[in-house]
């Protein structure tokens, strides 16, 4: 095999940003040669970026076509397992968009199947490679700063119009994208968040349902976490606030680590403090109420880069081809979405969630969201179609 053959499903927003890059030429090893969209105009806006590209209208014709070694998932989430499922079972490897999936469970049955096949399921975890993240991952991991004793994200540069949530009709709806905010926009700082610091075993959290849009998921989150070892953390996020901030701050034993946004710089700051000796060392010894350690303040100097899917995409490709790492084993996709599943079922039931938590209920308070929805979407594409059919289609 020369090039892996990938086959992308849904090519709306995301899903047209891997022919593009195919397009660029930013795949070493891979070509896109199918695409697969239930809606035919998604088709033929493929076929404008890929002319050679063959079109299915459905998945499951794009995984039976023998014309692709592997599937890149963008669709819906609902959608990821369910399709990383099937184009296994079918011979294929996958690598599915974020979010792994909308509930645990789900992605857990994936999970359980890829362990049977001799197949690579990957997760489309752009984000891993940006930046300072891995720099500030391996200070955390190495423990040469200690053990974690806080961390702080608040994610809140996340804004969204209405517009934005009336553009599609699985977009905000419990039964099309089975949440908001933390679904859709903060699976990427859950999963970083996990990667950097590990999991927590206790979450304690509020999710705010329409606060800021009329939608009938959260907009806006404070998660509180606890760690095993009596770290503890919070993570803020919305799509209301604008400017929003993007700030990540970890306490080590022996450190301070700080990833920030700085809209006057226009880009990211990283920089690590380290203590001459770990505080609570320096504040048992010390001599003086209002003594403190000697610290050293150092940018953390690495190139930022953009959250694009060539490096996920060439990487995914490298181990298929080669056996070289991935950037995001299909199996690390469970970790964010265990975070977002237990911070809702502690907002649902007003209580601290252990993890794990109860998978089965998590589900079945889902089904009844999807079964006590009032919500009644109307978006752009409907209005269209309403206006165009009273009133003729020039009025779309
Ligand atoms: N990695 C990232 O940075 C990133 C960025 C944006 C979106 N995403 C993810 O990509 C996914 C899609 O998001 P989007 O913004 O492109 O949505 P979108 O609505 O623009 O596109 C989804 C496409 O899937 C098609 N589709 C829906 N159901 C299908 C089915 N059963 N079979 C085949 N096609 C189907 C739709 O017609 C549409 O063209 C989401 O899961 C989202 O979280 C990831």
């Amino acid at each position: 095999m020369n090039k892996l053959r990938l086959g992308v499903i849904g090519i709306g927003n995301q899903g047209s940003n891997y022919l593009k890059a195919c397009a660029n030429g930013e795949f070493s090893e891979a070509v896109v040669t199918a695409v697969a969209d239930d809606k035919p105009e998604r088709l033929t806006a493929a076929k404008k970026i890929l002319p050679d590209v063959e079109c299915f209208n459905t998945a499951e014709e794009l995984i039976s076509s023998g014309i692709c070694d592997a599937v890149v998932i963008a669709t819906p989430h609902y959608f990821h397992p369910t399709y990383a499922i099937a184009a296994m079972k079918a011979g294929l490897h996958a690598l599915s968009e974020k979010p792994a999936g909308v509930y645990t469970k789900q992605v857990r049955e994936a999970i359980e199947f890829s362990k049977t096949v001799d197949l690579t399921y990957a997760m489309m975890f752009n984000q891993r490679p940006v930046g300072a993240y891995k720099a500030i991952r391996d200070m955390v991991q190495s423990g040469k700063y200690g053990q974690l004793r806080r961390v702080s994200w608040i994610i809140t540069d996340w804004f969204r119009t209405q517009q934005y949530y009336d553009s599609g009709s699985w977009r905000a709806t419990w039964a099309g994208e089975g949440g908001g905010v933390m679904l859709n926009q903060c699976p990427h700082q859950l999963d970083l968040w996990q990667w950097i610091c590990g999991m927590p075993n206790k979450i304690r959290a509020t999710c705010h349902e329409g606060k800021w849009h009329d939608i009938e998921v959260e907009d806006d989150v404070t998660i509180y976490a606890e760690y095993p070892n009596g770290a503890t953390g919070t993570f803020v996020t919305t799509t209301g606030d604008y400017p929003g901030s993007n700030r990540l701050e970890i306490t080590l034993d022996k450190a301070r680590i700080i990833h920030e946004y700085d809209p006057i710089q226009k880009k990211f700051i990283a920089r690590i403090c380290e203590l001459e000796m770990p505080s609570r060392e320096f504040s048992d010894t010390a001599e003086g109420g209002f003594s403190k350690p000697s610290v050293e303040w150092q940018d953390i100097d690495v190139p930022e880069g953009d959250p694009t899917v060539d490096k996920v995409v060439n990487a995914f490709a490298a181990h298929i081809l080669h056996g070289e790492p991935l950037i995001a084993e299909g199996e690390e996709g469970i970790n964010g979405l265990t975070i977002s599943n237990a911070a809702f079922l502690s907002s649902w039931l007003d209580k601290t969630v252990e993890i794990p938590f109860d998978e089965d209920l998590y589900l079945e308070l889902l089904n009844k969201k999807i079964e006590n929805s009032k919500y009644v979407k109307v978006t752009r594409e409907q209005f269209c179609e309403d206006m165009n059919s009273t009133y003729g289609s020039k009025r779309g």
